[in-house]
């Protein structure tokens, strides 16, 4: 696709839709081309910050009638590239669409925009005893929005289901500047082609979200916490889907190796936890709920199972501090590991009763061609991130060999029945795998839907395939 650079009567027309909220400063342009994603960098041409979804319309329109690129731009918290301009354009900026339209408490349901931070949405349906539960690591930070385009997961997932299992219905401005809601207000709807479905995790290639309609349930009153030390990684990875076994389905169960835990309580600079010379790994497991009692039954039943799988002494938290500090550990892992070193992420997942198996997989890729990973992730849902560290590997090996071994990797995950992204997305760094994960016919089916929606193929350009 040939794209179109702008111009001055481009900049003029945003101008005359959204006035100083279109701008071409340089520092502003450097800020929207990057994400979260290792230290990538793409600039726009320039940044639009629309407040309307008749804004947005009128600026895609232009865009699709003027084949310029659109890079829909939230938080930026991404890892996987979803929100860079790679091919310069508009970055058009979802940070003003941040209101919370209404809580419907009768349908247990909240009307949002999709500039809102996803804990910002969390705290005020929680202060009428409600409950969205996905929360990925960047919950403080992240936008809905973003939430929304990535399908994000989070600890919650393993009980409480991802992103997708929220949504109910979408406003949506499509890449021609058309302006549709995909679907209904209810929690059934088996009316037509699931097009609400078709856009979430579709990352800003078929459509901008402007509204988002999501389903809530009641808050769980109480919940008990614990961190369980392994002296084999792979035997804390058995150890979890012993415990589903066991009937039990936590509200979060997440490892961490050995190296996760240190390198967080050294960025942290706090030492919350004693990390023995013979602990490999962590579990970290929450039971939640409205019946106390059931919930210690449930951790006595957690600690019977675990008896198999050589375990030092459990650490119960005793108060909501302490649970705090356990939490900000393990959704600290990503940003400590990264401060620490170049690195790659993946975002690996298998059925959970694999995990070992994916385990041992990422450790003999590494030993084979000489890096050292740092593993932690969503254990219950057999969701392992996978930091491989640069160290002092050459660059050369970094540019040129490693999307070997990261091929060779996935191509293991998908023999165990995985795939190669549980909720990081595709985006911009993992689409030269997409032919591993799928075949022509697959992806074929997949680039005309991207047609059918954006036929001049402007919107978020350069992602997924
Ligand atoms: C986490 C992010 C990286 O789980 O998904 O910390
Ligand atoms: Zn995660």
């Amino acid at each position: 696709m040939n794209y179109n650079k702008i111009t001055t009567e481009d900049i003029a027309f945003f101008t005359s839709i959204v006035g100083e909220r279109c701008t071409t400063k340089a520092d502003l342009l450097a800020e929207y081309g990057h994400d979260q994603t290792e230290d990538l960098v793409f600039l726009p041409e320039v940044l639009v910050r629309p407040e309307t979804t008749e804004e947005v319309a009128k600026i895609v329109a232009y865009c699709h009638e003027h084949t310029i690129p659109v890079t829909p731009s939230g938080a930026r918290t991404g890892l996987s590239g979803g929100a860079l301009p790679v091919k310069g354009g508009v970055a058009l900026s979802m940070e003003r669409f941040n209101k919370i339209i209404e809580i419907d408490e009768k349908n247990h349901q909240v009307t949002v925009e999709p500039g809102v931070i996803t804990q910002v949405l969390q705290d005020a349906v929680r202060e009428v005893g409600l409950f969205y539960p996905p929360d990925p690591a960047s919950k403080g930070s992240c936008f809905i929005g973003g939430n929304v385009s990535e399908n994000s997961g989070g600890p919650k997932a393993v009980k409480y289901g991802v992103t997708k299992d929220y949504v109910l219905n979408l406003e949506v401005v499509l890449p021609t500047g058309d302006v549709i809601w995909t679907g209904a207000n209810v929690l059934k709807n088996a009316t037509g082609y699931n097009l609400t479905q078709l856009l979430v995790g579709s990352e800003g290639t078929l459509g901008i979200i402007t509204k988002i309609v999501l389903r809530l349930i009641p808050h769980p009153t109480e919940d008990l916490l614990m961190l369980v030390p392994f002296y084999d990684a792979e035997k804390a990875c058995e150890a979890v889907a012993a415990i589903f076994r066991a009937g039990i389905t936590p509200s979060g169960l997440e490892f961490m190796e050995r190296d996760a835990l240190l390198l967080t309580m050294q960025y942290e600079k706090k030492s919350v936890v004693e990390v023995k010379d013979n602990h490999a790994a962590h579990l970290l497991i929450e039971v939640d709920g409205f019946d106390l009692d059931a919930l210690m039954v449930s951790c006595e039943e957690i600690t019977k199972v675990l008896e198999n799988f050589e375990t030092d002494e459990i650490l119960f938290a005793e108060s909501q501090t302490q649970k705090d500090q356990l939490w900000k550990l393990r959704r600290k892992a990503g940003e400590a590991v990264k401060s620490h070193s170049i690195y790659k992420e993946e975002d690996t997942v298998v059925p959970r009763y694999e995990l070992p198996k994916l385990l041992s997989v990422v450790k003999r890729i590494g030993n084979h061609y000489g890096f050292k990973s740092v593993c932690y992730g969503h254990a219950g849902d057999g969701n392992l991130h996978v930091n491989i560290i640069k160290g002092d590997l050459s660059d050369d090996f970094w540019d040129n060999e490693l999307s070997k071994a990261i091929s060779e990797l996935f191509i293991e995950v998908l023999a165990l029945g995985g795939t190669i992204s549980g909720e990081h997305g595709i985006g911009l760094v993992q689409k030269q795998y997409m032919p591993l994960a799928f075949s022509e016919v697959q992806l074929n089916l997949m680039r005309s839907i991207k047609t059918v929606f954006d036929p001049k193929g402007i919107l978020n350009p350069g992602k997924i395939f």
